[in-house]
């Protein structure tokens, strides 16, 4: 376990180059095992839930090699439709080896995932939607066994555009025999992208990117290579960093169209933002508005995943702000966190916080409850004034290829420690 030192206080300038994209690089990784043959995944971020799908494929009889950031992935063979218990409780993301495991070998055993660090995270609409489609799925003690002699195709109507569940129905469809029709999809770009990489792969696909996606199924498909867009979330953390510590920056293929949401905000709040085709120029000078009331929604709304910088970044604001998480139920833990550094945060109901902003922050020892709320937490500590250390900071490493490369790049006192450090 290791945390992470900052030293903060002072003003950002610099230039960083985005990461390939986590969230596309998942379940793309699970897709894989629906061609057999070799996928070459180019801009593939090299992070801790990528080398935990790179194990999942190995467990299945798969092979992964490296070359750079470039990612083969050979799944000639597949020995195994088991996806162990310590895998999916390691990361939810190895459940979409369900939908993909059971396209290529019509069975697949696999542990129910637990709760989690952000809330209740269901997956009743994966599975209701995949027993639709000629599965049968037995579950016993928290592992869910699926059989099925042939997949067919069918309507799916979502209650919620969930992200997982439309990427499992997708996954479990490509290789199904007619059409599978999914009502109310996710539109978030990572489910675009899937679709992109398995249209690339053979796939017959309509619709994606809106809220209703068509896929009529192949018999195969056959090998191919895909570059992965570059991370929207690390995207906008490196705004939110500009945004609370101030100075400038210039962000190197950050995707634009993907973090609209999010520069919206930025801009509302008083940051200056030039945004282009290859990079995104960040600056703020003047003290930061408040935002009366920042909603989390699905795509195109503004990302839960950008939720917990944000919440760093209106805590130095002039003046109150409301957060409404709209999509997890226990995403505000790091209010308790920020509250440490000096910041002002109410937590009026799970999902509702509201924040008076104050003049600065104060260095202290934290702790990265999650992912992102780790990388806010450096944010926190960049624009603070003294020593912070985030502990647990290996739960940042999940998702960002290398945050203290990437913060020092734009200037920021920023680095690895072991966590005895006082
Ligand atoms: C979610 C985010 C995604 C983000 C990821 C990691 C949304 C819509 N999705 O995706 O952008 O990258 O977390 O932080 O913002 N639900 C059920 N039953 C299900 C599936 C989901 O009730 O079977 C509920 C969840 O409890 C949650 C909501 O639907 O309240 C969104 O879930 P979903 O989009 O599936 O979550 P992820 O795929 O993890």
């Amino acid at each position: 376990m290791s945390s992470i030192k900052v030293i903060g206080g002072d003003r950002l300038k610099g230039e960083t180059k985005i990461q390939g994209s986590k969230n596309a690089a998942l379940p793309i990784i699970a897709a894989t095992v629906l061609n057999k043959g070799v996928t070459i995944l180019k801009n593939c971020p090299r992070i801790l839930d990528v080398f935990h799908m790179i194990n999942v494929l190995k467990e299945l009889g798969c092979s992964a090699t490296w070359e750079g950031n470039t990612l083969i992935v050979d799944t000639t063979a597949v020995t195994s439709a088991k996806v162990s218990e310590s895998s999916v409780q390691k990361m939810r993301s190895s459940i979409l080896f369900l939908g993909a495991l059971l396209g290529r070998c019509h069975e697949v055993t696999i542990a129910y995932p637990g709760g989690c660090s952000i809330g209740n995270r269901p997956i009743d609409y994966h599975l209701d939607s995949i027993r639709k489609m000629n599965v049968c799925l037995e579950e016993d003690k928290g592992i869910i066994n699926c059989f099925t002699d042939k997949i067919t195709g069918t309507d799916i109507f979502l209650k919620f555009p969930s992200v997982g569940a439309t990427q499992n129905i997708i996954l479990t469809a490509v290789l199904a025999e007619g059409i599978t029709r999914i009502y109310n999809a996710a539109r978030e770009p990572e489910v675009y992208e899937l679709c992109t990489y398995l249209e690339e792969a053979g796939a017959r696909i309509n619709g994606k990117g809106t809220s209703f996606i068509e896929i009529e199924g192949v018999n195969k498909l056959h090998d191919a290579e895909h570059t992965l867009s570059p991370d929207r979330i690390a995207a906008g953390t490196y705004m939110a960093a500009v945004a609370a510590a101030g100075g400038e920056a210039v962000l190197l293929d950050a995707p634009v169209p993907q973090i609209e949401s999010v520069i919206r905000v930025l801009i509302k709040i008083g940051c200056s933002i030039k945004a282009t085709d290859k990079y995104i120029k960040i600056s703020r000078s003047r003290r930061l508005l408040p935002y009366d009331v920042l909603r989390t929604q699905p795509y195109p709304g503004f990302p839960t995943d950008m939720q917990s910088q944000l919440m760093t970044v209106l805590s130095l604001s002039d003046g109150r702000s409301t957060i409404v998480e709209e999509i997890f139920d226990s995403r505000f833990q790091n209010a308790d966190e920020l509250k440490k550094m000096g910041a002002k945060i109410t937590v009026e109901t799970k999902n509702i916080a509201v924040i008076s902003g104050v003049m600065h922050l104060n260095g202290a020892v934290v702790k990265a409850h999650d992912l992102r709320a780790g990388a806010a937490l450096v944010i926190a500590g960049i624009a603070a004034h003294g020593e912070t250390i985030v502990r647990e900071a290996t739960s940042i490493e999940r998702g960002y290829e290398d945050i203290c490369r990437d913060m020092s790049n734009l200037g920021a006192n920023v680095q690895y420690c072991s966590d005895n450090i006082q």
